[in-house]
């Protein structure tokens, strides 16, 4: 047995949701260290507890720092970390222009392998410990995902993007060659080391009847998989849904008929619902992914965080990048406090940061392995510095608790706040 080793700070864990209480801060517990062995947490609590624990571990001194875990990503799209940040376009116009051209390129597996290895670098530089990957029609692309993952020990979802309409020559499959294609792929990854299949249609526009039927009927046969998607993200968007499919009843119908609505389902965007998809996405427990910096740099809208917690809808938090502007969850985080803010309804730093962890984690439904500390849990865990620039530095100075000690990290901070990146125990 390896003799692990111990992390000395402010080591943040949550007991509960700070969505559920009066106080969101009650939610969240703060010790003094953490002890890891084998992978996994050992445990947490005073420095001479931890010692106790195990006795030969060498103890890490990051006094001042905040010990947390990993950052969790419901929703990325890492074929796209190329072409983040693009101008100017809204999302078909965006998809035509920018994405579609860039994906085509992953029908290449050394450029996919390129990309996937520097995508998992980016995001680990940012705290990111796990995500949930969109790859693009292309075997190759979800090969190349699943092996860099599997390299860097991570703890990933990915599916291969299914498309066979209203997409370019080149980057269509047919209803047939998605099922057999995605089949394949569950069987040469799912469950192998940490990695996760999620079966993956674009979305209703990208897909025939006839293709979301066949999805359906794979999740059916492999209900141990997530399956993603989109939903309602702009207005333009969803009047196209309208068109393409007139007998819906709306656009969580397209899905829901062809039996793609279901508690592992996860659900991009989702900020234009309607009554009854609000009801139904909380009947079966599905998993709405809040994707604010994409919202805002795409002008898709302002999701209604609290509202739909307050009825009871499970939610995680994601970049979606290239849609989104950024890698950092911490930006991801800010851009959720101010979506906030412009409903009237600002998050507590509590809050975000379980979304980033926790709430994604449960979305993901990963959450008794990943996206907390405590015993037993996989070791993925993020030292965030408080004082990363002078200008975060002169603000935290000011602070009179930790919550206030974090915020201006989670507003202003990006990778250089984050010390250290822990993956299954062993330093990135
Ligand atoms: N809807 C369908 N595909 C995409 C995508 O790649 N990004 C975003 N933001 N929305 C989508
Ligand atoms: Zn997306």
């Amino acid at each position: 047995m390896a003799t692990g080793f111990i992390l000395k700070g402010q080591v943040l864990s949550f007991s509960g949701s700070p969505f559920d209480g009066e106080r969101p801060e009650d939610a969240a517990r703060l010790q003094e260290a953490v002890a890891v062995q084998d992978g996994r947490i050992a445990g947490a609590g005073t420095l001479a507890e931890m010692q106790a624990l195990l006795p030969e571990a060498a103890t890490v001194d990051h006094s001042g720092k905040l010990i947390m875990a990993g950052f969790v990503d419901a929703h990325v799209h890492y074929p796209q970390t190329a072409i983040i940040a693009s101008w100017g376009k809204r999302l078909i116009d965006w998809l035509n222009s920018y994405t579609f051209p860039e994906e085509m390129r992953f029908a290449d597996r050394a450029y996919a392998d390129e990309i996937a290895a520097r995508y998992l670098d980016l995001t680990a530089a940012h705290g990111t410990t796990t995500v949930c990957s969109y790859c693009t029609i292309h075997s190759e692309s979800v090969d190349a995902f699943f092996a860099a993952a599997q390299a860097r020990g991570q703890r990933v979802a990915a599916g291969k993007t299914c498309m066979d309409r209203n997409a370019p020559e080149g980057l269509r499959d047919t209803a047939q060659s998605a099922y057999d294609d995605s089949e394949a792929l569950i069987g040469r990854w799912h469950g192998v080391d940490r990695l996760e299949y999620a079966i993956t249609p674009r979305f209703s526009p990208t897909s025939t009847p006839e293709q979301l039927e066949a999805m359906g009927a794979l999740w059916g046969k492999h209900p141990e998989c997530l399956m993603q998607t989109h939903l309602s993200e702009q207005t333009d968007e969803i009047a196209w849904v309208r068109e393409l499919f007139p007998q819906a009843r709306d656009y969580l119908d397209t899905y829901e008929e062809f039996g793609l609505l279901g508690a592992k389902g996860l659900y991009g965007h989702a900020i234009h619902l309607e009554e009854r998809e609000r009801h139904r996405l909380r009947d079966y427990g599905a998993a709405l992914i809040h994707c604010p910096t994409s919202n805002t740099f795409i002008g898709s809208g302002l999701f209604d965080m609290a509202g739909l917690m307050a009825e009871g809808q499970r939610i995680g938090l994601a970049t979606d990048t290239g849609g989104g502007s950024s890698f950092s969850m911490l930006r991801t985080m800010a851009a959720a406090y101010e979506i906030g803010q412009l409903r009237g309804t600002p998050l507590h730093a509590a809050q975000l940061l379980w979304l980033a962890t926790q709430g994604s984690a449960t979305a993901l439904r990963m959450d008794g392995k990943i996206g907390n500390i405590a015993a037993g849990m996989e070791a993925d865990l993020a030292v965030l510095d408080l004082a990363s620039t002078p200008a975060i530095a002169q603000r935290a100075d000011r602070a009179e608790d930790v919550w206030e000690a974090v915020f201006p990290t989670i507003m202003m901070g990006d990778d250089r706040a984050i010390s250290e990146v822990w993956i299954g125990g062993r330093r990135v």
